[in-house]
């Protein structure tokens, strides 16, 4: 028997010298704790109360019948063995119950104590192994889920981490191109209180968020020569400088969780009415994210100092945000924001500052 494995053995006999010569059988044997009764009545009642792994029951009794006590045994156990013994004149009405009820073992009487001993034995150790098997497999998934919350957990982590590092990466193009640091950071957060006007929620609002706040991160590869230049660009310098939407959407290619947030990147320049570049898409052929993008950069934009100028109020941006409503921007999106207070944009900008664009 398996090493360890205490197995709880039930034996059921109207003649009371059988359960004691049962119970003597194993009286040495530590691992196993034998239950007896005369009576399958009381025998049904023991099953409900004790986690038998093997029941053995005589076939011939009053009141219930080792068959129908086989039976009600299976239902209450249904894990544990189940013996039948029997005397050759029943052995017909016994061998029924075998497909009937399901009982795993038959046994004759008058029984050999070896045979009866080593049928018991066998049955325990499979008794055992079925619990043994179940507890594993318990203690299997429980250590399944626990791995799958760890991995979720690592996900989350890499996730905040790259993002944090990309974040960093903008501001810093944000300081090179336009002296004002926190722009990316700031079309980011309003981007995604627009896409929450426009009742987007979860993964895809943080696509969106992320989206915008990487726009332009494809201006690492445009050089400052031309990034820089004062003046008005030749053409070859059009040329690279209409390069960065689809170099920042190549920059991020394979980080896993920015695989839709950098289609706002690659669309960023793009306008509904589709003179935008690099491809000249329009209207939802636009990536939602970009839409929204494209209106709250402009607010952004009106609403900030530059090198060149001053900040221009809510009004301002609010009357070319309506102006362009359905050439450069969707305007359903120009409705979306419309909608929401003056207040919201400041609280966001206040925000950002405050917390040093964390
Ligand atoms: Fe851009």
């Amino acid at each position: 028997m398996l090493e360890g494995m205490a197995v709880r053995v039930l034996y059921v006999d109207d003649e009371p010298s059988l359960c004691r010569a049962f119970a003597r059988m194993f009286g040495s044997d530590q691992r196993v704790t034998v239950s007896t009764t005369t009576s399958s009545v009381e025998a049904a009642t023991l099953l409900e109360n004790e986690p038998f792994d093997v029941i053995v029951s005589d076939l011939r009794m009053p009141f219930m019948d080792g068959i129908e006590l086989l039976s009600t045994a299976r239902d209450k156990r249904p894990d544990a063995r189940r013996l039948l013994v029997s005397g050759f004149a029943d052995l017909d009405t016994a061998l029924n119950a075998i497909n009937r009820v399901g009982v795993d073992r038959l046994l004759t009487k008058p029984w050999n104590t070896h045979e009866l001993m080593s049928a018991v034995r066998s049955s325990a150790e499979h008794a055992v192994l079925v619990r043994e098997n179940a507890r594993m497999a318990t203690a299997l998934h429980h250590k399944a889920e626990e791995l799958a919350s760890m991995n979720h957990e690592l996900d989350r982590l890499v996730e905040e981490r790259t993002g944090n590092l990309l974040n960093g990466l903008c501001s810093a193009l944000d300081l090179r191109d336009s002296e004002t640091q926190w722009h990316s950071r700031r079309v980011g957060r309003y981007a995604r209180r627009l896409g929450e006007e426009l009742g987007v929620d979860g993964r895809i609002l943080d696509d969106i968020e992320r989206g915008a706040t990487l726009h332009d991160i494809g201006k690492i590869g445009v050089r400052d020569a031309v990034l820089l230049k004062p003046g008005p660009l030749s053409d070859e310098e059009w040329t690279e400088m209409r390069r960065h939407p689809a170099l920042g959407h190549e920059i991020l290619k394979g980080i896993n969780f920015l695989e839709n947030a950098r289609l706002v990147p690659l669309h960023h320049q793009e306008r509904f009415d589709g003179t935008g570049y690099p491809a000249g898409l329009r209207g939802e052929e636009i990536c939602l994210g970009a839409r929204i993008f494209a209106v709250v950069d402009t607010y952004d934009a009106i609403t900030s100092d530059r090198p060149y100028r001053k900040a221009r109020s809510y009004d301002v941006a609010r009357a070319e945000i309506e102006a362009w409503a359905g050439r450069q921007f969707d305007p359903r999106i120009v409705q979306a924001w419309l909608n929401i207070p003056a207040t919201d944009w400041w609280r966001i900008r206040r925000d950002i500052e405050a917390l040093g664009g964390d």
